[in-house]
């Protein structure tokens, strides 16, 4: 008999987080008051007048198809945003998609760059959906091992690509789960490393507007000027704005490889929601609120995370330069992190992600988001030391 499953699925591992989401949930139900640390969204509601302009859109019918590659207002706001932000002119008609989420531009711009059995570097630590969708995309991902400090580890960058024909490069910055944003250096770097090898590289920056240190640049648009043939930038709607459940996202990529992402579209969802793309363009209308929200709220806390795990031996985060997770080191135990996050959560309860989720090399870690209340984070931390103490 034939197999059911095909071998290209069957090769997918799924998300490594959702047995974490799900033990969490198990004992919630079993009567324990769980702390949700594991939870990689926003905690606030989207502002008032974004929901307004979805209702509203609902209202007035906007509720058929759109045209694939976004409603045209949307793709204006968009480059209009891009002009007004960081001075780059993009063509709305031919070098934006919007999608269903970052999420499946990140995805149709592997397929459109990777040929089967072609490879891209995944540097570590990377989100845990990274391999998966270059497996669905029939590609193949060389992780590259993590330095201390999460920057890029340089020379395994160069050796790889000297050893083996390697297409393009996942860039994550700020980075989910370290914070690590790309520093200068780094980008000199990258920029040797598309002028000598003519490398690929898909941006994702859906955090970009959760930054805690001052940086040089916010996309990479801006600093890839003379490569943007190169490049590929993602963003999205659900972590700026708390967008999550809306599903949008876009892609920002030269003609060519728009229209690729526009195929990978056309074959899979059709379109984006369509009322919610009209939520969007009132986001974008607001999106200095958005920013005051987030600048009102992340970073205190962050300091109050930083404090807290300070305040527990066997545990250290060196800094959170964006995103809205912590990246803790545990030293009080030689024991795996999917270990750690499950003794932590039967004994502490709360929450966490295992490092090995986000690659090999993230083993000795666990994450935690701190998209939630100060009183959360305390009482976590407490919990936490009160068990690492005992
Ligand atoms: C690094 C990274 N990229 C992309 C996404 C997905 O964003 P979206 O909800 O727009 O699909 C996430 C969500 O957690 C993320 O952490």
């Amino acid at each position: 008999m034939k197999q059911m499953l095909s071998d290209q699925l069957k090769q997918l591992q799924g998300s490594p987080t959702a047995k974490f989401f799900r033990l969490a949930k198990e004992r919630e139900a079993s009567g324990h008051d769980i702390i949700h640390l594991e939870i990689g969204q926003p905690d606030f509601q989207p502002l008032a007048p974004i929901v307004d302009a979805t209702i509203e859109a609902i209202k007035q019918g906007k509720t058929t198809y759109a045209i694939s590659s976004g409603i045209p207002e949307l793709r204006e706001k968009i480059a209009s945003a891009y002009s007004e932000d960081y001075g780059e002119n993009l063509n709305p008609n031919e070098e934006i998609i919007i999608t269903s989420g970052a999420k499946q531009s990140i995805l149709a711009s592997i397929y459109a760059l990777l040929d089967r059995g072609e490879k891209i570097l995944l540097p570590e630590p990377y989100w845990v959906s990274y391999p998966d969708m270059t497996r669905l995309a029939g590609g193949n991902f060389l992780p590259v091992p993590m330095l201390d400090d999460f920057s890029l580890n340089q020379e395994y960058i160069q050796k790889c690509i000297k050893k083996s024909n390697i297409k393009a490069m996942l860039i994550n910055s700020p980075n989910n789960p370290t914070g690590h944003i790309i520093s200068p250096q780094e980008l000199s770097f990258i920029k040797d490393l598309i002028e000598d090898t003519n490398l690929m590289i898909i941006a994702d920056e859906i955090y970009n507007d959760y930054m805690y240190i001052p940086s040089s640049y916010k996309t990479l648009l801006t600093e890839l000027k003379d490569w943007r043939e190169n490049v590929i930038v993602v963003n999205g709607f659900s972590k700026t704005y708390s967008m999550t459940g809306f599903r949008l996202g876009y892609s920002i990529a030269n003609k060519t490889l728009s229209q690729g992402i526009l195929r990978f579209v056309q074959a899979s969802t059709s379109c984006a929601t369509t009322f919610c793309q009209y939520g969007a363009i009132t986001a974008l209308e607001h999106r200095f609120d958005a920013q005051e929200v987030i600048d009102n709220v992340f970073p205190v806390r962050r300091q109050l995370l930083l404090d807290e795990v300070s305040k527990i031996d066997g545990l250290s985060l060196g800094s959170v330069d964006g995103a809205f997770y912590g990246f803790i080191k545990y030293t009080y135990s030689d024991k795996p992190s999917e270990y750690i996050a499950e003794e932590i959560l039967n004994n502490a309860n709360v929450a966490t992600i295992p490092g090995a989720a986000f690659g090999e090399s993230a083993e000795g870690y666990f994450r935690v988001a701190f998209s939630r209340s100060e009183e959360e984070i305390r009482e976590a931390f407490k919990r936490i030391g009160d068990y690492i103490n005992k």
